[in-house]
C-alpha cells in the first residue's frame, strides 16, 4: 500500500512538473563539473550552486562534496523525491544543502541571484522556456532598475540536455551517451549580446 502512494505520489509529482525526476547521468556529472572546474573562482566562499529541479539529489550532493564552502541549494517541488533527498541531505550530514519543497518556477525566482551564483537545470522544454522568460525579466528589471554593476548579474547556467530558449550559449558539449546528450553553460552577463529576444 505504502509502495502504491510512493508511485502515485511520483506519478502525480512528475504530471505537475513536466518532467520525472529521472537523474542526471554520470556522464553529464562529468562535463557540469568540467565546465565548473574551468569557470568557477578560486574563492568558493561566496558560491552558491542552484539546482532547480533536483530530484532525489543525484546532481545536488555531488556539488556539496566537490564544493563543501559553497551554498547548495535545491528546488524540488516533487514530495516523494524532495523528502528522500532532504532526509540523505541530513543523513550524510551534508551541512552545506538546504533543499527547498518548491516550484522555483511559480512567481520570481525564490532566491536572490548574486554576481557569480550558478544555476543548473535538467528539465524539459516548456520549463526552459519559462525559466528563460523568468531570467529575461529579472534581466530587464536589473538593468533598468540598477547601474550598479555589482547587481545580480552576471551568473552562470548550467543546462543538462535542453538549451535556454533566447540566449545564447557560452559552450555547448556533447556527451558520447546514447542520447548525444547536449551540456549548455550560459554566462549571464550585463552584454548586449546575450540579452535575449525580448520579442518573447
Ligand atoms: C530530470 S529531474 C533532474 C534531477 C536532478 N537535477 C538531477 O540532475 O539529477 C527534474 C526534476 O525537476 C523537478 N522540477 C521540474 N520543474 C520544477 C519546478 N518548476 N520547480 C521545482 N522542481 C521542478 C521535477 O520534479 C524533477 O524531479
Amino acid at each position: 500500500m505504502l509502495a502504491i502512494t510512493a508511485v502515485l505520489s511520483i506519478l502525480i509529482g512528475s504530471l505537475r512538473a513536466g518532467i520525472s525526476p529521472m537523474p542526471s547521468s554520470r556522464k553529464a556529472h562529468r562535463a557540469v563539473f568540467e565546465m565548473l572546474e574551468r569557470t568557477t573562482p578560486d574563492n568558493q566562499q561566496t558560491l552558491t550552486l542552484i539546482d532547480c529541479g533536483s530530484g532525489w539529489g543525484h546532481l545536488l550532493f555531488k556539488l556539496a562534496n566537490r564544493y563543501p564552502n559553497a551554498r547548495v541549494i535545491g528546488y524540488e517541488m516533487s514530495f516523494i523525491p524532495w523528502v528522500t533527498s532532504y532526509l540523505l541531505a541530513h543523513f550524510f550530514l551534508l551541512r552545506n544543502v538546504t533543499i527547498y519543497r518548491k516550484n522555483f518556477l511559480s512567481q520570481a525566482l525564490p532566491v536572490s541571484l548574486q554576481e557569480g551564483d550558478i544555476l543548473f537545470t535538467y528539465l524539459y522544454p516548456k520549463g526552459m522556456e519559462k525559466l528563460a522568460k523568468q531570467l529575461a525579466a529579472e534581466h530587464q528589471n536589473t538593468a533598468l532598475s540598477s547601474t550598479n554593476q555589482s547587481g545580480p548579474w552576471p551568473l552562470q547556467l548550467i543546462s543538462i540536455c535542453f538549451a535556454l530558449p533566447g540566449f545564447e550559449a557560452t559552450e555547448q558539449k556533447n556527451l558520447t551517451d546514447l542520447y548525444r546528450t547536449k551540456v549548455y553553460r550560459y554566462s549571464l552577463e550585463k552584454d548586449p549580446s546575450i540579452i535575449p529576444d525580448r520579442n518573447r
